[in-house]
């Protein structure tokens, strides 16, 4: 039985095991642990993730106890394994809901031939199963299993279906079993899975909901942005001055993201375009990673049409000339001089786009002049509101939990008293909503 759906992710080269040179570091992983003697591999796989700067959380199920201890991968990744659906504990730490969505990658090592198969179906009797159902991210699958149940028509029909599903694959090796046998069937060498990884991550990792859901989510009139695209920039951007240097900001990201999810609250389809951060991905948005100013500006044109575009990334306006080795010391006294480059202008490029949103707003980081140059960049950059802050020395904004702002329209300014930035980001959506409304964007 093999299912084909048009509202599934597109299929693409699902079998990925060559090397890439992709960076893990500040990626998360959710590793998914089955009961198979390649276990403990596993503990290899999280190491070496580690070791990469990933951040590893781990589910086992019941069986994959059997193998190896929760406290094994607890002590690799520092933190607690996940291993029971009704836990008092779990919930009240994190729900399988947020850890099914907080990984840019779920990765299923060793993946038994039982695992695949309630996945395929749909199960969601432990843990394990229920991350692999409640996702949105895509899961790369390391299949571990005897060569007669990897060669089973019912394995075969399974693995199509989770391909078909979005699901990618790594393995399994040829060799000899565990059990005595020789075939296919051995789980991937840790280093083989690692870049799979490497190789998963290169892409877009967010599964999108079929189309008919889609619509369905935004069919409640009730809020605000119902049926609205709204796309959010969020974080520092990070250039390159050499392949291990780069120039970067100290903006946390904490702003743009909670702007996308009080978009997300009003009923807006959100995509939020996120620079480098420390935080989780918002839940119910497509967040998109990108590193520098250019990735940023192609990730912000291929998002449109757009309702809204919100531009509140702190874009850095120079990157450096491209050096391709690491600049050395050199032992004379001269430092090297780094040749700068202007960077596109992401808010002006979609305020003069074909594909112009109605409504764009911009963000201005000033230390000085803060209002008047607030007002020259809302007529430079062609946009229709920008939120002017302080973030002069004695600001808190970068990095800090509230935010102080003037709302610059060309009707006027509008100054808002100190507030949380979540606070500041509800009320800005709600007078991004009435203001569509007054402008009769439907
Ligand atoms: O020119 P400045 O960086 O002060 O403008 C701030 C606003 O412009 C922010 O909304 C920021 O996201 C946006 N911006 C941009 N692309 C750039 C520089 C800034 O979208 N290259």
């Amino acid at each position: 039985m093999k299912t084909a759906n048009a509202n599934h992710a597109p299929r693409e080269d699902r079998v990925v095991s060559h090397v890439q040179a992709h960076n893990l570091k500040q990626k998360r992983i959710l590793l998914i642990v089955g009961g198979g003697i390649a276990a403990y591999k596993s503990l290899d796989l999280v190491r070496r993730l580690r070791e990469c700067g990933a951040g590893v959380s781990v589910v086992m199920t019941a069986a994959a106890k059997q193998f190896v201890t929760p406290l094994s991968f607890a002590s690799l990744t520092q933190s607690p394994v996940y291993d029971e659906l009704f836990s008092a504990t779990t919930e009240q730490e994190i729900s399988h809901i947020h850890l099914s969505r907080a990984a840019d990658l779920l990765v299923v090592a060793p993946a038994t031939a039982n695992l695949i198969a309630r996945a395929a179906t749909g199960l969601c009797d432990d843990l394990a199963t229920t991350v692999l159902l409640a996702t949105d991210k895509r899961t790369l699958y390391a299949p571990s299993m005897n060569l007669r149940m990897w060669a089973h028509p019912a394995t075969q029909e399974n693995i199509d279906r989770l391909k078909d599903y979005g699901a990618l694959f790594v393995g399994p090796d040829t060799g000899d079993m565990a059990c005595g046998e020789y075939g296919p069937g051995r789980m991937s060498e840790p280093a083989q899975i690692v870049s799979a990884i490497e190789a998963a991550l290169m892409h877009q990792t967010q599964l999108p909901l079929p189309q008919k859901f889609q619509s369905a989510l935004s069919c409640d009139t009730t809020r605000a942005l119902a049926g609205k695209h709204v796309v959010v920039t969020s974080g520092p951007t990070h250039e390159a001055i050499d392949p291990v240097r780069y120039i970067a900001n100290r903006s946390s990201g904490k702003q743009g993201h909670a702007i996308a999810r009080a978009a997300v609250a009003a009923g807006a389809r959100v995509t939020l375009i996120s620079g480098p951060v420390a935080l989780p991905d918002p839940e119910g948005c497509q967040t998109i990673h990108v590193l520098s100013a250019r990735d940023m500006h192609a990730a912000a044109i291929a998002a449109l049409p757009a309702d809204i575009f919100i531009g509140v990334a702190a874009v850095a306006d120079w990157r450096v000339a491209p050096v391709d080795q690491k600049i050395k010391k050199n032992g004379a006294s001269s430092a090297p001089a780094l040749t700068l480059i202007e960077n596109p202008d992401i808010l002006a490029t979609i305020a003069s786009s074909p594909q112009r949103p109605a409504l764009v707003v911009g963000f201005a980081a000033e230390t000085q002049n803060l209002l008047s140059a607030a007002r020259d960049k809302l007529i430079k950059k062609g946009c229709d509101m920008i939120v002017a802050n302080d973030v002069g020395v004695t600001s808190d904004v970068f990095g800090g939990e509230t935010n102080d702002v003037h709302i610059i329209t060309s009707a006027g300014v509008e100054s808002w008293d100190k507030m949380t930035k979540s606070a500041l980001a509800d009320r800005l959506i709600g007078l991004i909503a009435n203001q569509c409304d007054a402008m009769g964007v439907n």
